[in-house]
C-alpha cells in the first residue's frame, strides 16, 4: 500500500513538473532578468553618456583635421521606403548591440567576422552602440582597436564602440572541464553570460562565438530582446554522432563500443538534443558555410519548425571576408594580361597529408604523358607549380617524398617546388598561371580557391565540401571551373581548363572574379545589414509593446 501511494505520488510530482516546470521557469527567468536590468541601468546610462561624450571630441577633432581618414560613408537601408509601423525608429536606431565574443583580441578568423560586422553595423546606424562582451583583460580598448587595424585593416569607429571585461572566461576552456567537456563548457558559457548580463543588459544580443545556451539565457531573462547566432562551427554534429558508430571515421571512431561507450552515446545524444532545443530559441542564425549551415540545419531545423519559428530566411549562410580586393587591384584579368599567361597548374596548400598533393602529382603526370595540344600555348610546356609553407622538419619530409615521386613519375622537370613562398613570389604566380588547383577531400571552405577565383585562375578542384558547394559554382548560369574526384578527372579537367577556346578562356576567369566577389568585405557588410535590419525591427516592435 505504501509503495502504491509513493509511485502514485511520485507519478503526480512527475506531471506536476513538467506541465508547471517550463513555466515556473519563464516566470523565474523573467524574474531574474528584472533584476538584472534593473542592477545594471547606472551602468547602461554612464555608457551612453561615455559615448555621447566621446562622439563630441571625436567630431572636434574631426572638424580640426578636416579629413576623412578611412572613407566613413553610410551604407543605404535596404528596408527603402517601406511605410511599416516603427520604420522611422528602425532607419535611425540608437540601441545597443552586445556581441558575446569572449576571446576578441585572438585575431583569428572569427575576429574578422566580429570586427567587419561591427563596422557594418556602425556605417548602416551611427548613432547605435556596440559593446563587446570579452574576457580579455590585459587589453584596452586603444589597443584592442589598433590591433584590429594593423591586423585587419578594418577601421572601426572609436565612440561607438565599447568593452565590457567578464571575470568568469575561465569557465568555458576545455582545461576547467576535463571531463563531459561538451556539458561543461556550455554551463561555463551560462555563467559567463550571467556575468555579461550583469554588466550590461543590450538591446539585442549576438553571439559570434557559438555560445548557443548564452543566447537561450538571454532569451530567458529577457524575452523581449532579439538574439542572433553565427555560428562558425556546429559544437556538436551529426559526423560526430555517427563517428561513434560501427566503422565509423575520425578520432572516435568505433568507441561507441561496449558498456562506457553506450553511456557515451547516450550523453552525447542526449547533448545533441539539449543543444538543438537551445538553438530553436534563437530569432536570426547566421553560418559562415554551407558546409555548418548543414550540419546546423539538420539539428535545429525541426525543432524551430516546431516553435514557429520558420520564416523566409531560415539559417542563412553569411561568408565571411575574405580579402578579394587586393587581389584584384594587384592582377588583371584582361585580353593583354592573356599574354603573360602560361599553361601553369598552381596548387597553394600547406603540405599537409589531408591536401593530397600525391593525387595531383599523378593527374599531372597523367596528364602530360597523355601528351596534349594546347594551341593556346604555342611556345610553353606545362608546368605544375606547388606553393607552400613549411612549418616543420614533418612538412619539409614531406615535400622530399613528393619530390621522389615527381622524379618516379618522370615529370620532374615540370613540377616545381616554392617553399615558404613571399606574398610577391605568390602575386608572381598568379598573373602568370591559368589554372588554380585544390586536391583535399571534403576542405569546410577554401580560402585559397576564392583567392584563384580573384586572381582570374580557372579552377580544378575536388568534388567535395566548400570548393564544390560553395566556391566553384556557376555564375550567370556558366561554370567558373571544373570539378574532380580521381586522378584521371583532375587531368580530364587540366586538359578541359587549357584547351577552351580563347574568348572563353577569359570569360571564365571573368565569371571567376566575379564568384569571388560573392567573398568581398562588402558582400559581408551587405547580408550582414540584412540580417541586422530584421534584428532591428524585431527590437522596435517589441518594445512598442
Ligand atoms: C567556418 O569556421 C570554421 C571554424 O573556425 C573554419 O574551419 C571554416 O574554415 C570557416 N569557414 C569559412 C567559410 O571561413
Ligand atoms: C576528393 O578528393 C579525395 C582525395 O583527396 C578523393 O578520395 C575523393 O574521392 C574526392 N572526391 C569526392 C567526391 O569526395
Amino acid at each position: 500500500m505504501g509503495v502504491f501511494l509513493l509511485l502514485l505520488s511520485l507519478l503526480l510530482a512527475t506531471v506536476v513538473v513538467a506541465v508547471f516546470l517550463p513555466r515556473a521557469l519563464r516566470v523565474l527567468g523573467g524574474l531574474v532578468g528584472y533584476y538584472l536590468r534593473r542592477s545594471s541601468r547606472t551602468r547602461r546610462e554612464l555608457l551612453l553618456a561615455r559615448v555621447a561624450t566621446e562622439q563630441r571630441t571625436h567630431d572636434a577633432d574631426r572638424k580640426q583635421s578636416a579629413k576623412d581618414e578611412d572613407g566613413w560613408k553610410q551604407i543605404e537601408s535596404s528596408t527603402g521606403a517601406s511605410a511599416v509601423n516603427g520604420a522611422k525608429a528602425a532607419q535611425d536606431w540608437n540601441g545597443i548591440a552586445g556581441f558575446f565574443h569572449p576571446f576578441c583580441n585572438a585575431g583569428g578568423g572569427g575576429e574578422r567576422v566580429l570586427w567587419a560586422a561591427i563596422r557594418a553595423t556602425q556605417k548602416r546606424w551611427p548613432d547605435a552602440v556596440c559593446v563587446v562582451y570579452t574576457g580579455d583583460h590585459d587589453v584596452d580598448k586603444a589597443a584592442i582597436l589598433k590591433r584590429v587595424k594593423d591586423r585587419f585593416n578594418i577601421h572601426l569607429h572609436p565612440p561607438t564602440v565599447h568593452f565590457l571585461y567578464l571575470t568568469t572566461r575561465h569557465y568555458v576552456l576545455s582545461s576547467t572541464w576535463p571531463r563531459f567537456t561538451l556539458l561543461g563548457q556550455s554551463l561555463g558559457s551560462l555563467i559567463l553570460a550571467y556575468d555579461a548580463f550583469s554588466l550590461l543588459v543590450p538591446d539585442i544580443f549576438i553571439d559570434t562565438m557559438g555560445y548557443a545556451f548564452a543566447v537561450a539565457l538571454s532569451t530567458l531573462f529577457f524575452p523581449s530582446v532579439p538574439t542572433a547566432a553565427y555560428v562558425h562551427y556546429p559544437t556538436i554534429s551529426t559526423d560526430m554522432l555517427q563517428s561513434l558508430e560501427e566503422g565509423g571515421q575520425g578520432i572516435n571512431a568505433g568507441t561507441g563500443e561496449g558498456y562506457r561507450g553506450m553511456l557515451k552515446k547516450q550523453y552525447w545524444h542526449l547533448f545533441a538534443k539539449l543543444y538543438s532545443k537551445v538553438g530553436s530559441t534563437i530569432d536570426v542564425v547566421m553560418t559562415n558555410s554551407s558546409w555548418t549551415q548543414g550540419h546546423i540545419k539538420s539539428l535545429w531545423a525541426p525543432y524551430r519548425t516546431r516553435r514557429n519559428h520558420i520564416t523566409t530566411h531560415d539559417i542563412d549562410v553569411v561568408f565571411p571576408p575574405v580579402a578579394v580586393e587586393e587581389l584584384e587591384s594587384e592582377v588583371e584579368v584582361s585580353e593583354s594580361s592573356e599574354a603573360d599567361r602560361g599553361p601553369y597548374l598552381l596548387y597553394i596548400a600547406q603540405f599537409r597529408p589531408e591536401k593530397n598533393h600525391q593525387l595531383i602529382l599523378e593527374a599531372f603526370a597523367s596528364f602530360v604523358q597523355s601528351h596534349p595540344s594546347l594551341p593556346a600555348y604555342p611556345t610553353e610546356a606545362p608546368k605544375l607549380v606547388l606553393i607552400g609553407s613549411v612549418r616543420d622538419s614533418d612538412d619539409a619530409t614531406r615535400v622530399y617524398k613528393l619530390r621522389l615521386l615527381a622524379h618516379e613519375l618522370k615529370i620532374k622537370e615540370s613540377v616545381e617546388f616554392v617553399c615558404d613562398a613571399t606574398w610577391p613570389q605568390m602575386l608572381a604566380w598568379m598573373r602568370k598561371a591559368s589554372v588554380g588547383v585544390n586536391g583535399m577531400w571534403n576542405e569546410h571552405f577554401g580560402i585559397g580557391v576564392v583567392e584563384y577565383q580573384a586572381a582570374g585562375l580557372i579552377s580544378v578542384v575536388n568534388d567535395s565540401g566548400g570548393p564544390k558547394l560553395d566556391i566553384v559554382v556557376d555564375v550567370d548560369g556558366k561554370p567558373t571551373g571544373f570539378h574532380a574526384s580521381t586522378a584521371e578527372q583532375y587531368a580530364e579537367g587540366f586538359r578541359k581548363a587549357l584547351t577552351l577556346p580563347r574568348e572563353e578562356t577569359l570569360a571564365m576567369r571573368r565569371r571567376a572574379r566575379k564568384s569571388a566577389g560573392r567573398f568581398t568585405d562588402g558582400g559581408f557588410a551587405d547580408k550582414w545589414i540584412l540580417h541586422m535590419e530584421r534584428l532591428v525591427r524585431l527590437q522596435v516592435a517589441r518594445a512598442a509593446k
